[in-house]
């Protein structure tokens, strides 16, 4: 089994070899070089390439085994028929992890090929990701080692995904959503690394605080309960499971090799594992999200708060098929509400402040809600009227959040580019927010199932 300390090493390196290093910037071995440099990589880099004596500014070395200094990584980016021998040569000159990016392992067919080179691996206690990946990203060592265009935002969410693919697309996406990772790790056909090895680093990895995982498959569905369970006590995770209709399965087959199983025996795992389920990767990210920044709910009681009415009824159905429904406010709670709202509005479950409720309204209600012993979770709805700044109700609704962080709260906010702006602001402030209640629901439903499963793992009275 490969150790902590070699994922540790796969994952912060000090040094690095890349064995495919181009001189054509058209390809992925220039590409790794370019981004290692591009996006700030401090440690040391050797390009390995016969042909060449010098790759952006590096001197280039004919093998592995001629650099005459210490390496740590190996990342390998030559065709797979080649990539044994770069492997035995990266082990023999000491390295602790490998990355092999080349594809035309078990994903096609070759499965003895990818069984040769773990073999070699595991008998020598170096850590594998791939074949078939597209690289580690890691934020916090400033490490683009892939062929992603760029680092994901900083954060403290940690994407595990078995397509290479969306890992280079949700990089932009990241930036343009707010959505801060500490790393991307693509883990491609897991011919050794897979989902199980990635949760049992991460329980001790400082900089993650949330884990989202897109997954086609698990290697070994007992372990990834076991540890997914252990891991969930302290850091939640978030997984997409992708090939649930008949056909994604033969997709997923032929993507990465993985047999895609039966997605019932996968939802029963995750909520014995306390893994939240999340259908696609908008809804992976925006749970993923709530998660990192709000605590989970305690109980099960929501109460919205708009100034939209229709915007509260679609919360009102989201809430109910989200197996969170909207309940009655307790009478002193609906009470205190009343007597601050505009005579036109609803103190009831959702509170509807009406169209002319100013940044001091959604404060003085959600202060009470907030602080009534009934209430386990708030959803704050903003519907832009040219009367308010959204920016003005955004900075009311963190201030007030802030106070009471045992309360989780998700928002909507909906409307065109200023509540974009606000959008981007909340988001960087602390407030999980969505351009619709759908998607504001949707999180607090992830708050509220990562809080019962912390409720049952406490010791009964
Ligand atoms: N050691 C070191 N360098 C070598 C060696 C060797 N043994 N042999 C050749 N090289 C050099 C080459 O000369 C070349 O350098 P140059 O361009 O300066 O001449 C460089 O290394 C790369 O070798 P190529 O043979 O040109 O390989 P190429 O870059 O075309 O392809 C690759 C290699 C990218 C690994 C390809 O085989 C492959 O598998 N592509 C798919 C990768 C992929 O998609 N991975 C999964 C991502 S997941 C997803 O869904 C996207």
């Amino acid at each position: 089994m490969v150790s902590r300390e070699a994922i540790h090493t796969l994952l912060y390196p000090n040094s690095i070899a890349v064995i495919g290093a181009s001189r054509n910037p058209k390809k992925i071995g220039f590409q790794i070089v370019y981004n290692l440099v591009k996006d700030g990589y401090r440690g040391r880099i050797y390009p390995i390439n016969p042909y060449a004596n010098e790759i952006m500014g590096f001197k280039a070395y004919p093998s592995i085994k001629e650099v005459p200094d210490e390496i740590d990584l190996a990342v390998i980016s030559i065709p797979a028929d080649k990539v044994e021998k770069a492997v035995k040569d990266s082990i023999d000159k000491g390295v602790k992890a490998l990355v092999v990016i080349a594809s035309g392992f078990s994903e096609v067919g070759n499965i003895d090929m990818e069984r040769a080179i773990v073999d070699i691996v595991d008998s020598a206690g170096v850590a594998l990701l791939g074949p078939n990946v597209v690289g580690v990203l890691n934020t916090t060592h400033s490490m683009n080692l892939s062929f992603c265009p760029s680092l994901p935002y900083k954060g403290r969410i940690t994407m595990i995904t078995q397509s290479g693919a969306l890992a280079i697309g949700l990089v932009g996406w990241t930036w343009a959503n707010r959505i801060g990772l500490s790393k991307m790790v693509s883990i491609g056909n897991m011919a050794q690394i897979g989902f199980e090895e990635m949760l049992e680093y991460l329980e001790g990895d400082d900089d993650t605080d949330t884990i989202l995982l897109y997954m086609e498959s698990v290697k070994d569905g007992r372990r990834f309960v076991d540890v997914a369970r252990r891991v969930s006590m302290y850091k939640p995770i978030v997984a997409i499971k992708a090939g649930r209709s008949v056909r994604g399965a033969k997709a997923a087959m032929s993507h990465t090799g993985s047999l895609a199983g039966d997605v019932k025996l996968y939802d029963v795992a995750f909520r014995e594992a306390g893994v939240i389920p999340a259908y696609g990767l908008e809804d992976g990210f925006d749970k993923a999200l709530a998660l990192h920044l709000q605590r989970p709910m305690k109980g099960g009681n929501i109460v919205v708060v708009t100034n939209g009415g229709g915007a509260g009824v679609l919360a009102s159905d989201f809430a109910e098929e989200n197996g969170l429904p909207l309940k009655d406010l307790p009478s002193d709670l609906m009470n205190s509400v009343r007597r601050v709202i505009s005579p036109f509005g609803s103190p009831r479950n959702p509170i509807d402040l009406t169209g002319n409720a100013y940044k001091d309204d959604y404060i003085e209600v959600l202060e009470k809600v907030l602080t009534h012993p009934w209430v386990d979770g708030v959803v704050a709805i903003y519907v832009h009227a040219a009367i308010t700044d959204p920016l003005e109700v955004a900075d009311g609704i963190v201030s007030v959040a802030n106070k009471y962080p045992d309360k989780p709260l998700t928002m909507a906010m909906i409307g065109g580019r200023e509540v974009a702006i606000a959008n981007a602001w909340l988001r960087d402030n602390g407030i999980p927010v969505y351009p619709s209640p759908r998607r504001a629901i949707s999180a607090m439903s992830a708050l509220y199932q990562y809080g019962k499963f912390l409720n049952r793992q406490l010791p009964r009275k």
